[in-house]
């Protein structure tokens, strides 16, 4: 694992603000790889991590995969160019397949992926993203993979918009009703669940799609 001062030294490096996504790395890191061991863990599997931001999933879980491979896509140049320096740094390049896309263009084979993530990042989504995100989703999951996602089901959070890293725009707290992907998941014949094991540790709420 990188450490703080590492990350916040990359972060400048690369012009990104070194605010709470370097920050708050750690306590995420660690849900996000709880998560995953109670999915089965990542050893020789493919993990797709949506919205991966500078691969945090990727850099903590690199050295578990054995032949398994680590996909991240995100539709920000700068954390795809960060994730690959982290991803050199740590020597783990050759597991990991990172890709800039903003429509969920995943570099994934067709039912190549074991378990699909998406930490912090339908919280930033509209109704119509996270179904068009679950729509590309089904071509590239094995049959009974987990899609594990946090939201916010909170109506009184208000959604905001933002100039995420000061540039992008971007919805934040985007509050998303759970009916959506009930039914959506009910429309293909899949189940949606709602987790809370391991709690979230800012609180949000989790769900899977299980393919
Ligand atoms: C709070 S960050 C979380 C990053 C990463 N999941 C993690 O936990 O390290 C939110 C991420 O959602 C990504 N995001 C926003 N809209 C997206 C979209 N339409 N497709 C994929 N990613 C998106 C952003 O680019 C950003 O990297």
């Amino acid at each position: 694992m990188l450490t703080q001062q590492e990350l916040i030294d990359l972060a400048t490096d690369f012009g990104l603000p070194p605010d709470s996504y370097f920050s708050e790395w750690e306590p995420l890191a660690k849900w996000q790889r709880a998560a995953l061991d109670l999915r089965g863990g990542v050893r020789d599997r493919t993990i797709l991590d949506v919205g991966c931001g500078a691969a945090r999933l990727g850099s903590v879980i690199f050295e578990e995969l054995g032949s398994g491979l680590y996909i991240g896509v995100d539709p920000i140049d700068e954390y795809i160019a960060l994730a690959h320096v982290i991803a050199e740094r740590l020597g783990a390049a050759d597991r990991m397949r990172l890709a800039v896309s903003a429509d969920f263009a995943f570099p994934a084979e067709p039912a190549s992926v074991d378990v699909a993530m998406a930490q912090s990042v339908f919280t930033h989504m509209t109704d119509d993203a996270m179904i068009d995100c679950l729509e590309r989703l089904r071509p590239v999951m094995k049959p009974g993979a987990p899609f594990v996602f946090s939201y916010i089901a909170d109506k009184r959070q208000r959604a905001r918009g933002s100039l995420y890293l000061r540039k992008y725009p971007f919805i934040r707290r985007r509050p998303a009703s759970e009916s959506l992907y009930t039914e959506w998941a009910a429309r293909y014949g899949l189940r949606f669940e709602v987790h809370t094991d391991p709690p979230h540790p800012t609180g949000q709420k989790v769900g899977s799609i299980t393919f």
